[in-house]
């Protein structure tokens, strides 16, 4: 798995580091709301989630949602599908939405629109990575904890094709893994 990797982009300590960071933020930015309901993109937020919660004494409740963007490959699709059967009920509740990557923008634009759409009263979003490039829909994020270039990146919970989530560093993969 990690021979896979052609460089490590973001090493293990220094995703610590800044997690400490963003969330000393949150824990301020939130302290005196009573009703924080976080809500995570699966599966990709599932491993900066769990770290970064831990790290952030609120009192707060998770949902999860299952969303999808990427049909396999490295390319957007465009199109946003819900896949959960219910959705959480964030009516008059404060949430904050963790996604792995800002990418083409598509997945938090959409959902934070449905969030409010079923009357969240405000979504603060959180990401992990954000990629430099133009959005294909605009989206504001609140926390994001690293700039990265327009590349593919998997670990930490990104993905391809399923695999390298449990990487416990963000890195690029070779070329030859892509194209095979
Ligand atoms: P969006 O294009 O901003 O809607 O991002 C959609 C999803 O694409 C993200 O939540 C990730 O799961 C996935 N994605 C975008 N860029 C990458 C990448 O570099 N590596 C792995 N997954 C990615
Ligand atoms: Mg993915």
């Amino acid at each position: 798995m990690h021979g896979d990797i052609e460089k490590i982009l973001i090493a293990e300590e220094v995703i610590g580091k800044r997690l400490d960071v963003i969330a000393r933020k949150i824990h301020k930015d939130f302290f005196d709301e009573n009703s924080l309901q976080v809500v995570a993109i699966l599966k990709g937020a599932l491993v900066f989630m769990a770290d970064l919660l831990r790290r952030v004494p609120l009192e707060l409740e998770i949902e999860c949602l299952n969303v999808a963007s990427y049909h396999g490959g490295i390319e957007s699709s465009g199109q946003v599908d819900f896949l959960d059967r219910k959705l959480p009920d964030v009516s008059g509740r404060c949430v904050l939405l963790i996604d792995d990557i800002l990418d083409t923008g598509r997945t938090l634009a959409a959902v934070s629109e449905k969030l409010r759409e079923m009357g969240a009263r405000e979504v603060k979003t959180c990401v992990l990575l954000t990629k430099d490039k133009e959005r294909a829909a605009a989206v504001e994020v609140d926390y994001s904890a690293f700039e990265i270039a327009d590349e593919f990146v998997v670990g930490y919970g990104l993905d391809f094709d399923g695999k390298y989530r449990n990487l416990p560093y963000v890195g690029v993969l070779n070329p030859s893994v892509i194209s095979s």
